[in-house]
């Protein structure tokens, strides 16, 4: 009954035989084991390419790492307003990339759009009273639970490249919006002109496994320093290593965010008939930004069902997510519960 967030579902009992099944024996410290060799490979094998793989534990010290690479002490880095980095981490990306300028744009729909990237790019200069561009960070899929095709990855990594930044994605809610295109992962990535992403798998049912992944060999490695540093260099790494194998083995990952985006257009379906409720953003992945009428949310929460309230426009505007674990029934007796109410 809970439509808070992704993170309040548990974990996929995949993940827990596969930490269960790494458990055993001795292994090598700080990745220096079989298992992170092997996961190293498989994201080779998955992006069809070369990567350089970082195994960290939370989506912000991938994003903050990933960013502490690709942008110096006096760089500014585009992102859209709604951004995670901005709004939810803390400072962590300006932290790590020891003072960045997070420069922020507005966009339909959480998206960054080329115009408005563009546009912020033509007007900087290299005055030394000024920060320096670096980096775009875009959110796949985004906050707004929409999703970029790799059409408009590609147009703004023509801008990137126009500028000579790199681009960056935040991919916490990757499986998601890979399910949605059903593209491949190298056409959502590297292939549409990504060069480092942040690769979260904790929303989608690991619990506690996001690796930052780069595409682009010119990008320098401190950040393997960097990580140390930020206490994000796990000593028995095999751990998160066996999260990853046993993620993307026989497609539990696909399957996982399958089964979440599926659950988004039953509960989108079922609450768009009902008079007052209004889509707030197109629905592409697991979220749902909806307005509702203050009565039908009251008996929603008195009935047990949890959600957060996201903002107040001329009608009170829910977020509803859904997971790979989300349940069926809950999603009919949301359903039933908000057309009940509406004929009371
Ligand atoms: C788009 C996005 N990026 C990054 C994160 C960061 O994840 P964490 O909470 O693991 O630091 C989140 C978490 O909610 C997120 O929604």
């Amino acid at each position: 009954m809970n439509f808070c967030s992704d993170n309040t579902a548990g974990v996929s009992p995949e993940i827990l035989d596969a930490l269960a099944k790494a458990n055993v024996d001795t292994a090598m410290p700080y990745g220096a084991d079989a298992l992170t060799k092997k996961v190293e490979q498989r994201f080779n094998d998955l992006f069809e390419c070369e990567t350089s793989v970082y195994l960290v534990t939370t989506g912000t010290a991938a994003n903050a790492l990933a960013l502490g690479a690709i942008s110096p002490s006096y760089g500014s880095i585009y992102c859209h307003k709604d951004a995670h980095i901005n709004c939810d981490e803390c400072g962590a990306p300006e932290f790590y990339t020891s003072g960045a300028k997070l420069v922020t744009l507005p966009g339909p729909n959480g998206k960054l759009h080329q115009g408005e990237v563009e546009a912020a790019l033509s007007a900087t200069d290299d005055a030394v009273h000024h920060t320096q561009p670096a980096a775009i960070s875009i959110s796949q899929a985004s906050e707004a639970g929409t999703v970029y095709g790799p059409g408009e990855i590609h147009h703004l990594s023509h801008v990137a490249k126009e500028y000579g930044l790199y681009l960056h994605m935040d991919g916490a809610r990757f499986a998601n919006a890979l399910n949605t295109l059903g593209c491949s992962p190298a056409d959502m990535t590297w292939k549409a002109g990504v060069d480092v992403l942040s690769f979260g798998s904790t929303k989608n049912g690991t619990m506690n496994a996001e690796a930052v992944v780069f595409f682009n060999d010119k990008i320098g490695k401190s950040i393997g320093y960097k990580r140390k540093r930020a206490g994000q260099l796990q000593s028995k790494m095999r751990f998160i290593a066996a999260q990853w194998d046993a993620y993307l083995e026989n497609d539990l990952w696909l399957k996982n965010a399958a089964h979440a985006n599926t659950m988004a257009q039953k509960l989108v379906k079922g609450l768009e008939g009902i008079a007052g409720c209004e889509l707030y953003y197109p629905v592409e992945a697991n979220e749902i930004f909806i307005s509702m009428p203050e009565l039908i949310l009251q008996k929603l929460e008195s009935a047990g069902y949890a959600f957060y309230r996201w903002h107040d426009a001329h009608c009170p505007v829910i977020r509803l997510v859904t997971s790979f674990n989300t349940n069926e029934k809950d999603v009919d007796g949301f359903i039933q519960t908000a057309l009940n109410a509406q004929t009371e």
